[in-house]
């Protein structure tokens, strides 16, 4: 397992792009409920009039759609190709969407970003976390979420959740899934200020009232 990355910018966010549009990242494990948050948030921002654009990685282009196949449901992936090819699904979708739809004054949220490669591909895979967080920061041109909101459970939950059906990175045992919550957790830790950690055992709603309480501080949404 390797370290946390130490090379994360403090703020990315301010260079790395033009627009008035917030940027909104959810990570987490598999069967952590982060769909159902980031339907949640979608819901808030635009109850308070905001225009939102709702998206997942790998996947939302075409492209992307055609690597998840590739690189979930495909056969074996060396890992280097595997982080490339998130990486490739990423470049891709911020050029795309994200960054236009930024640049529009909406509202991004994603169902996993970067984090979920330095986690999965660099920690999990033992790729070195800090080279897998330099390529997608590469991928992305440096664009770094303004919230990034860890849905946290442990891989014995995760695994329980998802019941009987695997992807060829959910099939990975649970050390694996372990060293990947290790990593989303150690991130997070290491940059308190944009990041946000709830619990995944929590109800739906309460996990999106601790989300809803996190952007209203920021002054994003109305009490
Ligand atoms: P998905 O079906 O979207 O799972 P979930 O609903 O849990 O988000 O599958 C995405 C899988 O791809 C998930 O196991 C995490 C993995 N992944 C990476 O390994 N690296 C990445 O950069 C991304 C975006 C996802």
């Amino acid at each position: 397992m390797s370290s946390p990355t130490s090379a994360i910018p403090q703020d990315g966010t301010a260079d790395a792009r033009a627009g008035a549009g917030l940027f909104v990242a959810f990570e987490g494990g598999d069967g952590a409920g982060k769909s159902t948050q980031v339907r949640l948030l979608a819901q808030a921002f635009e109850a308070a009039g905001r225009e939102v654009l709702l998206t997942r990685q790998p996947g939302g282009t075409e492209l992307g759609t055609q690597i998840r196949d590739l690189v979930l449901h495909g056969d074996h992936v060396c890992p280097r190709a595997e982080a490339l090819l998130f990486a490739a699904d990423k470049a891709h979708h911020v050029d795309q969407l994200i960054r236009p739809a930024l640049a529009a004054g909406a509202v991004v949220i994603t169902d996993r970003y970067t984090d979920s490669s330095v986690a999965y591909q660099g920690a999990g895979r033992d790729l070195g976390a800090d080279e897998v967080h330099q390529l997608q920061m590469w991928a992305v041109g440096d664009l770094v979420p303004d919230l990034t909101v860890i849905v946290d459970i442990t891989a014995a939950e995760g695994r329980r959740r998802r019941g009987g059906t695997h992807d060829r990175l959910e099939s990975e045992a649970d050390a694996y899934h372990e060293a990947v919550r290790a990593h989303f957790l150690a991130m997070a830790q290491g940059h308190p200020e944009r990041y946000l950690v709830v619990d995944g055992t929590l109800t739906p709603d309460r996990i999106h009232a601790e989300v809803h309480r996190a952007c209203t501080v920021r002054g994003w949404l109305p009490l």
